[in-house]
């Protein structure tokens, strides 16, 4: 016992003098008890590192650690534990864990609450059930599954990523690749963007790593799409695809590739369709770190050309792999069929990688110049010619007037009564099956519509409200994964001992 704790103080003594205190991310006053009474401690967060040290006269006076020999430094890492103790609803103490051992030190609720704030995204909490409780499953991917929860203390929803940490230890790079996707969302996360799904906090439990972000109350544009039983109206796409084409921007700005964009991993924060954010950073990449962890990976049918094309583990691309699978994007929101279809899996990606794309076969009606011009700056197979997000943003497809803005007034002009198209409940109705039976009344334009919805593949059976759409996904949950469900749901929801 003494001897770790000597180690530790050795260590802080060894590090002290590399410690550059302005680089400190935030500092607060605690106290640690004593065997007779309580001792002030500062207590600085940096980077990849902690310090704790006593008040001297010094600090008391200059109000500066600067002199001073922390008496315990907390290495940042995968090793690090911290756990809350509460009274009631109030946080009463943090508990560092670290290489068998257990450092307390106590303050004010506030003090604390504000802490856990700033540590949330740095480092792997314990007892989540002491936060939150589980709801239901939002979702499943291809390794975790989403709960919805519950904060206890404000009744605020979160959604946990849960992650099976046996999963992840079998996988050939798992544990770096769950690094990284942590680090990607913390930094987005510290800066913020209204289109990139934010990092709430961190956890870990006896079976599950627990990713605990903001709830997309509003599901996922796949879900979406597989509800309507047409096409989204084009104002309706221009608005996905700008807000897809700003969070990929603020990612590219960062220089991080998605490396996984479909419409599984854009999620809508509310019912509205202004309230995108682009999820899922499981697979993103910095460009420069290189060589990549998993250079070939991404999803057959929205990956780009060059991922498939590399027959190196050395291999390099850009942030224009994330373009490429934008435009396949809206081309399926334009089109309703998706760009590369096979139901052999093996062939469907070897036309992924071949990449021809022939856009001449659609009729203006199916696809306007401006529709096809933005696709081609999006899906070209050479990585250099496609545009930037912020190019693609000053594209006429954004700026210019939409032709069912011109239906509309054709409408007026017949004195015909129906909503303008912007101000239709995007869901709740769909503005197309007004016309369906007086198709031949309607012009050109209408008949775009008619033919969009033929084309569309992503018909459902069904045309449930939108806001049933976690009930629906929870039930298929229910019935076909009950035993994983079970199992993350209890690791939260068990009882304190
Ligand atoms: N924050 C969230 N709010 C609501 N649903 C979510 C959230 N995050 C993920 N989901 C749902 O869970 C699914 C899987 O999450 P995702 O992060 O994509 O996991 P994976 O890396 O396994 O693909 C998503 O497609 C979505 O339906
Ligand atoms: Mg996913």
């Amino acid at each position: 016992m003494r001897q770790k704790s000597q180690t530790v103080h050795e260590d802080a003594e060894r590090k002290l003098k590399t410690v550059d205190y302005d680089l400190c991310k935030y500092r607060c006053l605690l106290t640690k008890k004593k065997f007779i009474g309580r001792g002030l401690r500062y207590l600085y967060l940096f980077k990849n590192l902690i310090c704790i040290g006593k008040v001297s006269l010094y600090f008391e006076i200059f109000k500066s650690p600067y002199v001073q020999i922390p008496e315990r430094q907390f290495r940042i890492n995968s090793e690090l534990r911290i756990k809350w103790t509460y009274s009631k609803t109030k946080l009463n103490s943090i508990i560092f864990q670290v290489s068998g051992q257990q450092y307390e030190y106590h303050g004010t609720n506030e003090q604390l609450r504000e802490l856990k704030q700033k540590f949330a995204l740095y480092v792997f909490q314990v007892q989540i059930q002491d936060e939150y409780s589980a709801e239901s499953v939002l979702g499943r991917g291809s390794y975790a599954t989403v709960l919805e929860l519950t904060n206890l203390f404000t009744k605020k929803q979160y959604a946990a990523k849960c992650i099976d940490q046996q999963r992840i230890n079998e996988k050939k790079n798992g544990q770096k690749q769950l690094q990284q996707e942590i680090e990607t969302m913390r930094i987005l996360s510290e800066q913020k963007h209204d289109n990139i799904l934010l990092l709430h906090e961190l956890y870990i439990g006896n079976q599950n790593y627990y990713l605990v972000m903001e709830m997309a109350k509003g599901g996922s544009l796949l879900s979406l799409m597989k509800k309507r039983q047409t096409l989204f109206s084009r104002s309706d796409i221009k608005l996905i695809m700008k807000q897809l084409l700003e969070g990929l921007m603020f990612i590219h700005h960062h220089n991080i590739m998605h490396r996984d964009l479909k419409p599984e991993n854009i999620l809508f924060m509310n019912k509205d369709l202004e309230s995108l954010v682009i999820a899922d950073f499981g697979l993103a990449q910095s460009v420069d770190s290189h060589p990549y962890t998993y250079p070939k990976c991404g999803t057959p049918g929205f990956v780009a050309p060059e991922i498939l094309e590399q027959d190196s583990d050395l291999a390099r691309y850009t942030v224009s792999c994330d373009i490429f699978s934008a435009g396949v994007i809206l081309y399926v929101l334009l089109i309703g069929e998706p760009l590369f279809e096979k139901k052999d899996r093996k062939e469907q990606l070897e036309l992924n990688r071949k990449c021809e794309i022939n856009l001449s076969k659609f009729s203006s009606d199916q696809l306007d110049d401006l529709e096809k011009d933005i696709l081609m700056k999006m899906l070209s197979k050479n990585p250099d010619f496609r545009w930037s997000a912020d190019n693609l943003l000053k594209h006429k497809f954004f700026v210019s007037q939409d032709s069912i803005e011109q239906e509309v007034d054709f409408y007026k002009l017949n004195n015909i009564s129906i909503l303008k198209k912007q101000q239709m409940p995007t869901f709740s109705k769909n503005p197309f099956m007004q016309f369906g039976k007086n198709i031949s009344l309607v012009r050109d334009h209408a008949l775009t519509l008619s033919l969009r919805q033929r084309n569309c593949t992503l018909v459902m059976q069904t045309n449930l409200r939108f806001d049933k759409s976690s009930q629906e996904q929870l039930i298929t949950e229910q019935v076909y994964g009950m035993g994983s469900f079970n199992q993350q749901k209890d690791e939260i929801n068990q009882t304190n001992p």
